[in-house]
């Protein structure tokens, strides 16, 4: 059995092309490939961080943004700690999707999941979404914000140990017990406490 304490669940929804698939192999792997083709469904990666001494296994699922898939990548909503919902800062029909994901987000993930709104490729310089704009979107809708970028890796790493840090933090709050190798379930996600709902309003990551 692998060394890890706690094991959360991060999954990753957005139109396609944003750079969903880019940041999870930025993160996991290091890399930034040329050609990825479009994810097909779902795929997963693993990366285990270490926060305050406590190992975490981090569970990243990658979900396709075509409308074809959607049936498919709803169904892993459900049992998502954190939810990372990407657009593109230099694509603004990308953004102005997020609206219906977050309903979908409503619809099918736990009301306690951890949200996050991700702008990627800040790289660019055909910015069409200020920073302003999507942090404010981000407020008014109870989530976390950060501009990323997976090619050159800016705010990539920072995304996913804040992550695991607020689910540590969560998962403290229940006063877990402490035995190495005790594991969340995936079928139950974190309550995310009072006191972290309201004061991510627009804290940026
Ligand atoms: P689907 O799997 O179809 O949902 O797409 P996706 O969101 O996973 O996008 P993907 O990671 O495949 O990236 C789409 C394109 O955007 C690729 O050509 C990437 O090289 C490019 N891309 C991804 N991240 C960045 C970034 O941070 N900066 C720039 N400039 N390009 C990026």
């Amino acid at each position: 059995m692998e060394d890890y304490k706690y094991l959360f669940k991060v999954v990753l929804v957005g139109n396609a092309g944003v750079g969903k698939t880019c940041l999870v192999r930025r993160f996991t792997q290091g890399l930034f490939p040329p050609g990825q083709g479009a994810t097909i469904g779902v795929d997963f990666m693993i990366k285990t961080v270490e926060i305050d001494g406590e190992k975490i296994k981090l569970q990243i699922w990658d979900t396709a943004g075509q409308e074809r898939f959607r049936s498919i990548t709803q169904s892993y909503y459900r049992s998502a700690h954190a939810l990372i919902l990407v657009y593109d800062v230099s694509n603004q029909p990308t953004f102005d999707c997020c609206p219906d994901w977050l309903r979908e987000i409503e619809e099918y993930a736990s009301p306690k999941v951890l949200r996050v709104l991700v702008g990627n490729k800040i790289d660019r310089e055909d910015h069409e979404i200020p920073a302003e704009v999507g942090e404010e979107f981000a407020a008014r809708h109870n989530m976390y914000f950060l501009q990323t970028s997976a090619k050159n890796c800016d705010n990539v790493d920072k995304l996913f140990t804040e992550i695991a840090h607020e689910l540590l933090q969560q998962a403290k709050t229940r006063d877990l017990p402490s035995e190495s190798h005790s594991v969340q379930s995936l079928s139950d996600p974190l309550p995310s406490s009072q006191s972290i709902n309201q004061n991510c309003c627009s804290k940026l990551l």
